[in-house]
């Protein structure tokens, strides 16, 4: 007689799924973007981003302290700069004394362990918005004069102590150009983190808010990437891979599962994701109304992601998913 396979029998019980659950959720696979803004005690929410906080220096540190606590091992660094420190060259990016620079210090110094890995990219210091240098009359981003100045920025959060830096920039031939500046000024241990598949999306929305950093004329469509193709991404990351990225991503998460799983399969370096400010936004708004419960939102949504083949995930939610995981 032939015997129905009875699939139900592996999840009739919270162990039993538990069990032969193929994906699972640890602080090990977050990093926690943190916005910093200049000043003392101030704590900043962000008006599309309920519940996320941009802070002065002293409470970030507070915060890191807290972080590691709960086990998370990374953040990812943003800055605000003040609108007077804009300009067309992005110099502030790479003062040894800007915010940046003070923030990545301090937090070493205060949780040595703690991995800080940085945003590389012009767009806070951009009188523009823009990721890199405008040329003015053409309304276009130069590639290279941007790589020669995202190069200086890399190398000053290298010499503050970022363990990681992140270029989220996606200019043409920056992986390497870091990578070989970074051994030659003796940062060997320093590792590039490659915002390698970065879509043109308007999941980024919220995150401009936080950073008042919109583009002040036209997208970014010139340099980041066609959210139509799949193809393209495999191409941008296998280039990143071989001029050194030591970690690759995709960005955004949600909307991109399929790029993930194309990733990973087609690299050997770490895989991370980022899941965006619009996609925690999302998630807010939603749970705000009722409409969804926020906690299971949040783990459905970063199981996938991992599924999907991240290895780790960049998450406005990591706090929230220890909490949730830890059952606090
Ligand atoms: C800037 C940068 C952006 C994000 C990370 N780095 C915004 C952009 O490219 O316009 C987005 C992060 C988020 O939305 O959470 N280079």
């Amino acid at each position: 007689m032939y015997l129905q396979r009875r699939n139900r029998i592996t999840r009739r019980s919270a162990a039993v799924r538990a069990l032969v659950a193929e994906t699972v959720l640890t602080p090990n696979d977050f990093m926690v973007p943190l916005f910093i803004g200049e000043g003392e005690n101030i704590k900043t929410e962000i008006a599309s981003m309920p519940g996320y906080y941009r802070n002065s220096l002293d409470i970030t540190i507070k915060e890191v302290k807290d972080l590691w606590s709960m086990g998370l091992k990374a953040v990812l660094l943003f800055v605000k700069a003040d609108d007077q420190l804009k300009d067309n060259t992005g110099k502030e990016a790479w003062n040894p004394d800007g915010l940046m620079q003070r923030a990545i210090k301090e937090i070493k110094n205060a949780v040595p362990e703690m991995l800080v890995m940085t945003d590389v990219a012009l767009d806070p210091y951009s009188q523009y918005g823009h990721d890199g240098i405008v040329e003015v009359d053409k309304g276009t981003i130069l590639n290279d004069e941007t790589v020669e100045a995202l190069t200086l920025m890399s190398l000053s959060h290298a010499a503050a102590g970022a363990d990681f830096i992140a270029p989220s920039d996606m200019m043409d031939g920056r992986i390497g150009a870091f990578r070989k500046a970074l051994e030659e000024s003796g940062f060997s241990d320093v590792g590039i983190m490659s915002y390698s598949a970065k879509y043109a999306s308007c999941f980024y929305g919220p995150f401009r808010d936080a950073l008042d950093s919109a583009p002040g004329f036209g997208d970014k469509k010139t340099y980041q990437m066609n959210y139509a193709n799949r193809i393209e991404a495999i191409n941008e990351t296998l280039q990143d891979v071989t001029q050194g990225a030591d970690i690759v991503m995709v960005k955004p998460a949600m909307a991109y599962l399929d790029i993930i799983r194309e990733i990973k399969n087609a690299v050997t370096v770490p895989v991370s994701a980022y899941h965006v400010s619009g996609e925690y936004a999302m998630i807010k708004a939603a749970a705000a109304r009722g409409w969804l419960d926020e906690e299971k939102a949040i783990l459905e949504s970063l199981t996938s992601i991992r599924r999907a083949g991240a290895d780790l995930i960049a998450t406005y939610f990591a706090k929230d998913a220890v909490k949730i995981l830890s059952g606090l």
